[in-house]
């Protein structure tokens, strides 16, 4: 029997933990199964700073994704940032043999062994190596030289790499989930998947995921990628600013942010009311709209400017790019857009995730496109593997959400086997 291809990824945010199971049609398209989202507390700016409460966080999300579909997940695709993460565009002499001779799968393999082999740097871990373009005798721009004829090629390929530690503690982290690491992918990566559009990278865009303690960068031209890159920034600091200016709980702040804040300057609201708690005082506290609204606009303007220094390399600006299209749920903030518009000067877009049917209209939303893209970019690009357990697989077969004997038969098995899974799952550079 021929079994159906359900992989998972698993988004591990500042804020959240988001695990996706889906599958992949014989056509190529792909589906959701199941959805599972947990809080998370495990992390600062992107890295595990409590690998326990991370854990746990993992295992809910895990649970109810696995849940909803109805069937166990023993592996997954797994996230990854942090301001560690780093890339360059490095040419490398593919050695060829003497003569002219038709370039073959085996040609375009080496490419990337060779190229992985020179982006090597000690220290660091390769987390990709993405092809960009190909020289062959000489001839710069060839995008698949498959079949052609040449003496001798070069390719050009984008290399992400990370710090071995916190790539440690993240895999650690899901490993003592019971889950096995079947990939990497890193998350800016993992969002531009998600949400951009073929014409987008053809034409050129500058893709941000503002998620809660980082801002993930991915710059694209002519279709392929330029620059990668992770500002430890997010829209932690915007509640953090509301929370130390008026000294109120984090918690507070946070619903303050969320009803009331906006990186805008509206006069219609700016003499609005909205009562607050501070710390030691008796009585609540009264502020007008306008003194939330100036410190996110300040943060709001100074957070983009330190995204347009990450974004601002020689081999970006030459470019001349003019989109950009902002994701995650950091961008939810209201103005936050047009004050990235102003600043940039470049067409503006904010994105939820697509690609992907059957998503459910809660996960329809910024805050999802890195998990929805961790799923994409696996599928399309890893090698095919079964990321549920077997025994589950062949019962629902017929069908993706069949029967309720199928839910049984997960309810009894979930927690043994998520306790006491053995996989031993590698983080594999692509
Ligand atoms: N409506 C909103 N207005 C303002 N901010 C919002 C809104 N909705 C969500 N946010 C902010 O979005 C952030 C969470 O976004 P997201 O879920 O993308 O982050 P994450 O993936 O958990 O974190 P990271 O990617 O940084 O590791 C939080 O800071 C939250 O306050
Ligand atoms: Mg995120």
């Amino acid at each position: 029997m021929i079994q159906d291809d359900y992989r998972a990824a698993i988004d591990i945010g500042t804020t959240k933990v988001c695990t996706i199971l889906g599958r992949k049609r014989s056509d190529g398209s792909i589906e959701i199964a199941g959805v599972g989202v947990a809080p998370c507390n495990g992390l600062h700016r992107g890295l595990v700073t409590d690998p326990k409460a991370t854990t746990a966080a993992v295992l809910e999300s895990i649970g109810s994704a696995s849940k909803a579909a109805g069937m166990p997940i023993r592996r997954a695709y797994i996230g990854l940032t942090g301001s560690h993460v780093e890339s360059r565009n490095i040419w490398s002499r593919v050695d060829s043999k003497s003569g002219v001779k038709v370039v073959a799968e085996e040609d375009m393999r080496r490419a990337i062994s060779v190229a992985s082999a020179d982006a090597q740097t000690e220290g660091r871990s390769i987390l990709h190596v993405i092809p960009r373009s190909y020289a062959l005798d000489g001839i710069y721009g060839v995008r698949n030289p498959l079949g052609m004829h040449a003496a001798e090629m070069y390719i050009q390929t984008h290399a992400i790499l990370g710090d071995q530690h916190p790539i440690d503690s993240l895999t650690a982290a899901v490993k003592a989930a019971g889950i096995g690491v079947s990939g990497l992918i890193v998350e800016p990566i993992a969002s531009a998947e998600a949400v951009l559009t073929e014409q987008e990278r053809e034409e050129g865009v500058i893709l941000i995921d503002v998620g809660g303690g980082t801002s993930d960068i991915a710059v694209f031209h002519e279709g392929s990628i330029v620059h990668t890159a992770v500002l430890s920034v997010g829209g932690y600091q915007f509640t953090n600013d509301l929370a130390v200016s008026f000294d109120i709980p984090h918690k507070e702040a946070e619903e303050v942010k969320l009803k009331y804040g906006s990186a805008a300057q509206d006069a219609r609201t700016a003499t609005e009311e909205v009562e607050i708690n501070p710390r030691g005082m008796d009585e609540p506290l009264l502020i007008n709209r306008r003194e939330i609204g100036q410190l996110m606009n300040d943060r709001g303007m100074e957070m983009l400017r330190l995204l347009m220094k990450k974004i601002n390399e020689p081999h970006v600006t030459e470019l001349d790019i003019t989109r950009m299209v902002l994701t995650g749920g950091g961008v939810k903030l209201d103005g936050f857009a047009s004050l990235a518009r102003y600043v940039f000067q470049h067409e503006v877009r904010v994105a939820s995730p697509r690609g992907a049917e059957g998503l459910p209209e809660v996960n329809q939303d910024p805050q999802f496109a890195a998990g929805v893209g961790i799923l994409l970019w696996g599928m399309r690009n890893l090698p095919r593997e079964s990321h549920i357990s077997s025994k589950s697989h062949i019962a629902v077969s017929s069908g993706p959400l069949a029967g309720s004997g199928l839910r049984s038969s997960f309810r009894k098995m979930l927690p043994r086997k998520l306790a006491g899974s053995r996989e031993s799952g590698t983080p594999v550079g692509v």
